[in-house]
């Protein structure tokens, strides 16, 4: 049984694939619309989402297959106590496949390794959340027409930023990479990541503080939110909250054929008016992010053989 915790469960081939097959599925929807039929997902979200939680119920409705689950830990037996490894097995009983998003990192590892369904990580703490990565580089290939030879900008809280890490696990696996890690001193990449992905890999980098500076070099522009729920103290956070803000002016930095993405939730780190750049595709890779997540669930349930 195949499970998706870390965005390294899948090679780059396996990438590839799903990619291929979102593609088709954008393309040709109605050929998808059946292939889940009598199957149901289980959405164990004990932290908030919308898009996360709302784009795999979509996913699985768009392919014929049905949805249940929770939208907090307060409305499960979490709340009574139940552990994540009991709540799974009781999970298996009902679903054929499960996305979970925890507060805890290992959340998702420890549900996968007491399930009898596959176990997608849909957020663990601030750890990884690899079906956003997937989102992303499903929309940067779409969108660029390739993964590799391309100067990232990561914008924000890189620290407890999950999105970040997972996507700099990810593309660090593509030639020509090179990232420029634009934060507040504290809010830098944590060094494990720094350590065992970038030094580890070779990986050409720069950590910087200002997106100014950065932004004339940038191919893309990965944009975050600083992490309110992930700081132990108020104070901390209202003086890092709006250390970046993307305007037009900031924009008219960049290079014409930049890519501003965002995996949102957006506070105040782009301001509404960046919305109508072209270069702006947050919006669009919302849409991508329905159609890679259609094509994860095929393949983790091994339906492949039902597209016609
Ligand atoms: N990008 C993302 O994870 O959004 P949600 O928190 O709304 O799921």
């Amino acid at each position: 049984m195949k499970h998706l915790i870390s965005p390294l469960d899948l090679t780059t081939e396996e990438l590839d694939h799903l990619m291929n097959i979102a593609a088709d599925i954008e393309k040709n929807p109605d050929k998808y619309a059946h292939i889940c039929d009598r199957k149901k997902i289980a959405t164990l979200f004990y932290e908030p989402s919308t898009r996360t939680r709302l784009s795999f119920e979509t996913a699985m409705l768009n392919l014929g297959g049905s949805v249940i689950g929770f939208s907090s830990a307060d409305s499960s037996s979490a709340a009574k106590g139940e552990s994540v490894a009991d709540t799974i097995r009781i999970i298996s009983c009902f679903a054929d496949i499960a996305a979970m998003r925890h507060p805890k990192e290992g959340a998702a590892l420890v549900a996968s390794l007491n399930s009898g369904i596959p176990v997608i990580n849909a957020g663990d703490g601030g750890h990884q959340h690899p079906t956003q990565t997937l989102t992303d580089l499903h929309t940067i290939r779409s969108l660029k027409g390739k993964l590799d030879h391309m100067t990232v900008g990561l914008c924000g809280d890189l620290k407890f930023g999950r999105t970040v890490h997972s996507l700099i696990n990810a593309l660090a696996r593509y030639e020509g990479i090179r990232f420029v890690l634009i934060s507040p001193k504290e809010l830098r990449v944590p060094s494990y990541i720094r350590e065992e992905v970038l030094d580890a890999k070779g990986i050409p980098y720069e950590e910087v503080t200002s997106l100014d500076n950065a932004l004339p070099n940038l191919d893309l522009l990965y944009m975050t939110r600083v992490q309110k729920e992930r700081f132990f103290n108020e104070e901390e956070y209202i003086r890092m909250k709006d250390c970046y803000i993307l305007t037009m002016d900031k924009m008219a930095l960049a290079p014409k054929d930049m890519l501003v993405l965002h995996p949102l939730p957006r506070v105040n780190e782009i301001s509404v008016e960046v919305d109508s750049d072209p270069r702006a595709v947050y919006f669009k890779q919302v849409q991508y992010g329905v159609y890679i997540r259609m094509a994860l669930i095929i393949y983790l349930l091994e339906l492949e053989d039902r597209i016609c």
